[in-house]
């Protein structure tokens, strides 16, 4: 702010020697200064200025060090699950399955046991077999001439016997009891041997026996490279 006496003073000078004052007049009392006015308005705006230079790229500096890579982020949250995909082609054929355990799954059961001796069997009892060509599991008693049902089902049994010089009848047995008897005649005049068969199939429950004998007419007889008796049997399903 200006110093009032100061303003007052300079208008009071400017007063006393007026320019281009008529001398006619005669000099009168100046009047008192008027009282100053009030501060001005702010200015309007001025003109947009010129547009500046454009602004230079700055090089990097050839000495600058390369920062370290910096950790890792956190893992962003999952994503919203998509809409499924076409099912894709069948796929190609695996391998062949292992071979199971058949002595556990499927019950087995088979024998054929062979007499190879030209002494006749003693009648009405077990026909004897000296060989044995099959046993599974063990099931037939090779000291007693037996088969031992273990696993119950229906079974064939069946026997091929060779006889000479005498007529041979031979009965399929279970548990004793004459299930079936078949005969072979002595039609023979001299050294002609025959060989007959019979067989038969029955259902048994465990421990049921299964043998052959002869009756008097007990003309098995076997020799080496002349023929044998066997007498097979073997389970044909279990239930
Ligand atoms: C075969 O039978 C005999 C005479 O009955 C018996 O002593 C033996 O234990 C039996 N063998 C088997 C394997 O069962
Ligand atoms: C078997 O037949 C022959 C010939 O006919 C006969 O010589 C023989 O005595 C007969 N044997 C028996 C045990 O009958």
């Amino acid at each position: 702010m200006l110093n009032f006496g100061l303003v007052l003073g300079a208008l009071l000078a400017v007063y006393q020697f007026p320019v281009g004052a008529p001398e006619s007049c005669p000099a009168g009392i100046p009047g008192l200064p008027g009282v100053p006015g009030f501060p001005g308005h702010d200015g309007r705006d001025g003109v947009k200025g010129e547009k500046g230079d454009p602004g230079r790229t700055v090089k990097l500096n050839k000495d600058a060090v390369k920062g370290q890579k910096g950790d890792s982020g956190f893992p962003g949250h999952s994503g919203k699950r998509g809409i499924p995909g076409d099912p894709g082609p069948p796929g190609p054929p695996g391998p062949p399955g292992g071979r199971g355990d058949s002595s556990d799954s499927k019950p087995q059961s088979a024998f054929c046991v062979s007499r190879e001796t030209v002494a006749h069997p003693n009648p009405n009892t077990p026909v004897l077999f000296n060989r044995v060509i099959t046993n599974v599991n063990d099931h037939f008693n090779v000291t007693e001439g037996k088969f031992v049902c273990h696993i119950p089902g229906t079974y064939y049994f069946v026997y091929h016997a060779t006889s000479l010089g005498k007529t041979l009848c031979v009965a399929l047995m279970v548990n004793g009891e004459k299930k079936a008897t078949f005969c072979d005649h002595n039609y023979s005049t001299g050294t002609n041997y025959q060989v007959s068969s019979g067989g038969f199939a029955v259902h048994l429950q465990p421990n049921n026996k299964v043998w052959i004998e002869t009756s008097a007419q007990n003309g098995m007889y076997a020799a080496e490279n002349k023929g044998n008796s066997v007498f097979s049997g073997f389970l044909i399903y279990a239930h």
